[in-house]
């Protein structure tokens, strides 16, 4: 007898996700449906990765047209898609260069490497650390590993490479002495830490923080893996901070469900990689450009204020429930402070035909961007159906 999907991925695949109880087998915009045919409005979009949802035409359409012109060339030769979504992003965002990769973690890494040769070429080899915040996420690489401000990810795991430390954020005074005292070469934060339990930080202190980076000369790196690419209702999440980093990076979203990560660099370091410095076979693929060029050029004003009125909806509904202790986030990445476990919650939602995430000890939604208001609304009601009973 042959084994079922789930059978055969507990046998074969390395066991390093908790997966929920469902088999997905296939989508359309926020609807995935399971192996027994049964359907489920999706408030996780793949970890914020599918922001037009499941099987979007317009993106298939981009990535089908140049899968059959060209699928991959190595890096030695020059691609459209490739050029083409740098520039819009440099032209978005008022950047200068950008170096691709193919996820989040490898955006980091070159981040990393960018802001060390920097502080080597500015102020000498020993100005290698980088400050990061406790409760941040940054990877799984053992360099992105160490940025990461969460003691429970670097257990058995050490030793990780050396020159991180992390900081609480909102003491911008004690920042500034761990930089002075650590030599650092720069600072690295999420706006809004996902991973960590979609805690906004304040606005005065990554202005503070901003500040600091540019009196000190330090390279300010914002990660926008998760916050970027229109999650926030900005195009990028330090858009509502009124600030601009050095180095920005993202991954997730942008790819629109292809693996794709960008290191956007901004002037102090737009120069700082020579041929030979950085690489990655499958980076700015041209098949995953294409598709990114797709999505990120749909993201126009109107509908990034779309997604405010939407995270605004939600968390309208939400507030005041019974069950729910409090709402954080901006625009569509939302985190649900519950009476209830958060893991328990989860899994009774997805019982309910609702899947979501946890962040710590939150549910944590990043619906597709797109997503119709009646299918959000319809979601949100059946959360507040499972928080309002009892365990
Ligand atoms: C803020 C942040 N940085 C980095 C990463 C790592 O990205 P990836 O899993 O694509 O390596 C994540 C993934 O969840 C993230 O949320």
């Amino acid at each position: 007898m042959s084994m079922t999907i789930t059978e055969k991925d507990k046998k074969y695949v390395a066991s390093t996700y908790a997966r929920f109880p469902v088999e997905i087998v296939s989508g359309k915009g926020s609807v995935a449906t399971d192996s027994s045919g049964k359907e489920y409005i999706d408030l996780g979009s793949g970890i914020g990765v599918t922001a037009f949802g499941y099987s979007d035409d317009l993106w298939i359409k981009a990535v089908t047209d140049q899968l059959g012109k060209v699928q991959h060339t190595s890096n030695l030769y020059y691609t459209d898609p490739c050029a083409s979504l740098a520039e819009f992003l440099c032209e978005r965002t008022s950047m200068e260069k950008v170096f691709f990769s193919n996820s989040g973690a490898e955006a980091n890494e070159t981040a990393i490497k960018a802001a060390r040769r920097y502080g080597a070429e500015k102020k000498g080899e020993d100005h290698f650390t980088v400050v990061t915040m406790e409760k941040s996420f940054h990877g799984r690489t053992l360099t992105t590993l160490a940025a990461t401000g969460q003691e429970a990810f670097h257990r058995l795991f050490r030793p990780l490479t050396p020159g991180f430390v992390s900081v609480a954020p909102g003491d911008a005074e004690n920042l500034l002495k761990v930089c002075r005292e650590e030599k650092a070469c720069a600072v690295m934060l999420e706006v809004i830490q996902g991973e960590g339990g979609v805690n906004v930080l304040d606005k005065d202190y990554v202005r503070t923080v901003s500040d600091i980076c540019q009196k000190e000369d330090l390279i300010l790196i914002i990660d926008e893996i998760q916050t970027g690419n229109g999650r926030t209702g900005q195009l990028y999440g330090y858009m509502n901070y009124g600030i601009k980093p050095d180095i920005f990076t993202t991954a997730k979203g942008i790819g629109g469900g292809l693996p794709l990560g960008a290191t956007v660099l901004g002037e102090k370091v737009k120069d700082i990689f020579s041929p030979g410095d950085n690489g990655s076979t499958f980076g700015g693929n041209p098949v995953c450009c294409a598709g990114a060029l797709n999505i990120l050029s749909r993201m126009d004003e109107q509908f990034l204020s779309e997604v405010r009125r939407k995270g605004d909806l939600v968390k309208d509904m939400l507030s005041g429930k019974s069950g729910v202790l409090s709402v954080s986030g901006m625009g569509l990445m939302i985190g649900i402070e519950t009476v209830r476990p958060a893991a328990e919650a989860a899994r009774e939602c997805i019982k309910e035909g609702v899947l979501l995430l946890t962040a710590k000890e939150k549910l944590r939604l990043l619906p597709a961007l797109n997503i119709p208001d009646e299918q959000l609304i319809w979601a949100v009601e059946k959360i507040i159906k499972v928080l309002g009973q009892e365990a």
